[in-house]
C-alpha cells in the first residue's frame, strides 16, 4: 500500500481518515477525489500537504476514474464517497443509487482493470432493525429498509461478487453511528448541538427511544486502518463501540455538554420507516488488535463539545439559504404538530 485513493475525502468520516493517515503513515501518498457535494467542505482538510492531493470529480464517471488511477499510480481505493443522509434519501433517492450503487461498480471496475486492492466503507444500517438482544454480525441476512440503507447494502453486494467472481482484493466495513468534528450540520449531534447553543428546539422523531450505537468518528477511522492492513481479503468487519444508548441518552449528554435545558427536547412525527435499534458485535474485529477507545456516551460528549468550542465552523452553514431551506422542509411542519 503505497499511493491510496480516498473517494469522499472532503466529507465527515473520509477527512478524519485522511488527517489519521497523515498524521501516522507519512510514507504514503494520499489522493482524495471528492464531487464536492453539499455534505463536502475543502476546509475539513488542510489546505497543502506534501502527501496529499484533492482532486474534485465524480465516482462515477468511469474515464476519470480510470485516468487518475493510471496517472497517480495508486495501488488501493478506499470508498467513502456516498450520499449518506436517510431523511434526503427520503427526499430525493435517486441520486443515492447513482453515487452509491452505481458509483461503487464504477470504481471496482476500475480496480478490476488495474488490480487494485479496494475497501469499501458501508454501514451498520444494511442489517436493517434489529430485534430482542441480538447483534449483528458481518454473516447476518442483509435488510435494509430505507433509499439510504439499500443502495448500500447493493454496493457491499457488488463489492462481495468482484471479489468472489474476479478475485478482486476486497474488504469492506459496517461502521455504526459516528460522531465528532466535521460533520454536516444535517446529522443528529452537531444539529441538536447547534439549535441548543442557539436556544432553538431539539426536534426528536417519535418517542426518542431508538437505539443507536454511537460511535467516536477517531474509533472508526482506526478500525478502518486496521482492516486495510490487517484484515483477511474478502471479509466483511463491523466497527463501533459495540453498545448502545437511546436517543433521548444521547440528548441528555449533549444538553449537559453544552449547559442547556431539556425543556428545549420536542418529540415531533417520527421519520418513515424509522429503524429502531442497531446494534453490532465488534468481536470479529477486535481479533485484529483493534479496541474502540470511546463509550457511546464518551462520544456523544467529545463531539458536542467539539461544535461548542468551534461555532466558526458551522455558523456560516447553519446561515446559508440551501441548509435552512433543508431545515424548513424537513423539521418546519413537524414542530408545528403537537404529538
Ligand atoms: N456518518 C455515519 O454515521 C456513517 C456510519 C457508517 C458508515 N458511513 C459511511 O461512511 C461514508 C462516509 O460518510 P460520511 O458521514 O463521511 O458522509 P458525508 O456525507 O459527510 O461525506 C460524503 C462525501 O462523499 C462525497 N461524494 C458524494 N457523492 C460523490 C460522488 N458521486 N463522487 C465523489 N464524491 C462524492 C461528498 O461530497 C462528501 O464529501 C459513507 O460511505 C457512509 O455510508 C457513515
Amino acid at each position: 500500500m503505497k499511493t491510496l485513493l480516498i473517494t469522499g475525502g472532503c466529507g465527515f468520516i473520509g477527512a478524519n481518515f485522511v488527517r489519521l493517515l497523515l498524521e501516522t503513515r507519512p510514507n504514503l501518498k494520499l489522493v482524495v477525489l471528492d464531487k464536492m457535494t453539499y455534505a463536502a467542505r475543502r476546509d475539513n482538510l488542510p489546505e497543502q500537504h506534501p502527501n496529499l492531493e484533492v482532486v474534485i470529480g465524480d465516482i462515477a464517471n468511469l474515464e476519470l476514474m480510470r485516468h487518475l488511477v493510471t496517472s497517480q499510480q495508486v495501488d488501493t481505493i478506499v470508498n467513502f464517497a456516498a450520499e449518506t443522509h436517510v431523511d434526503q434519501s427520503i427526499l430525493n433517492p435517486f441520486v443515492f443509487s447513482q453515487t452509491n450503487v452505481i458509483g461503487t461498480h464504477v470504481l471496482l471496475e476500475v480496480a478490476r482493470e488495474h488490480k487494485l486492492r479496494f475497501h469499501q466503507i458501508s454501514t451498520d444500517e444494511v442489517y436493517g432493525t434489529i430485534e430482542g438482544d441480538h447483534h449483528s454480525l458481518e454473516s447476518d441476512i442483509l435488510a435494509p429498509r430505507s433509499p439510504y440503507s439499500a443502495s448500500k447494502a447493493a454496493g457491499d453486494q457488488l463489492v462481495q461478487s468482484y471479489f468472489v467472481t474476479y478475485g478482486l482484493q476486497t474488504t469492506i466495513t459496517r461502521g455504526s453511528n459516528n460522531v465528532g468534528a466535521y460533520q454536516f450540520l444535517e446529522k443528529v449531534v452537531p444539529l441538536f448541538t447547534t439549535n441548543a447553543m442557539l436556544d432553538l428546539p431539539l426536534p426528536v422523531y417519535g418517542d426518542g427511544l431508538q437505539m443507536r450505537d454511537y460511535t467516536h468518528v477517531s474509533d472508526h477511522c482506526t478500525g478502518i486502518l486496521t482492516v486495510l492492513e490487517r484484515g483477511t481479503i474478502g471479509e466483511i468487519y463491523n466497527v463501533g463501540a459495540g453498545q448502545e444508548i437511546t436517543n433521548m441518552a444521547m440528548l441528555e449528554v449533549l444538553l449537559e455538554t453544552v449547559g442547556k435545558p431539556r425543556s428545549l427536547i420536542r418529540h415531533v412525527t417520527d421519520r418513515a420507516g424509522h429503524d429502531r435499534r442497531y446494534s453490532v458485535s465488534v468481536k470479529k474485529l477486535e481479533a485484529l488488535g483493534w479496541k474502540a477507545q470511546y463509550q457511546p456516551k464518551e462520544a456523544v460528549a467529545a463531539a458536542a463539545k467539539w461544535y461548542f468550542e468551534h461555532p466558526e465552523y458551522w455558523q456560516p452553514v447553519r446561515e446559508s439559504s440551501s441548509f435552512q431551506a433543508y431545515y424548513n422542509r424537513q423539521y418546519a411542519k413537524r414542530l408545528e404538530v403537537k404529538v
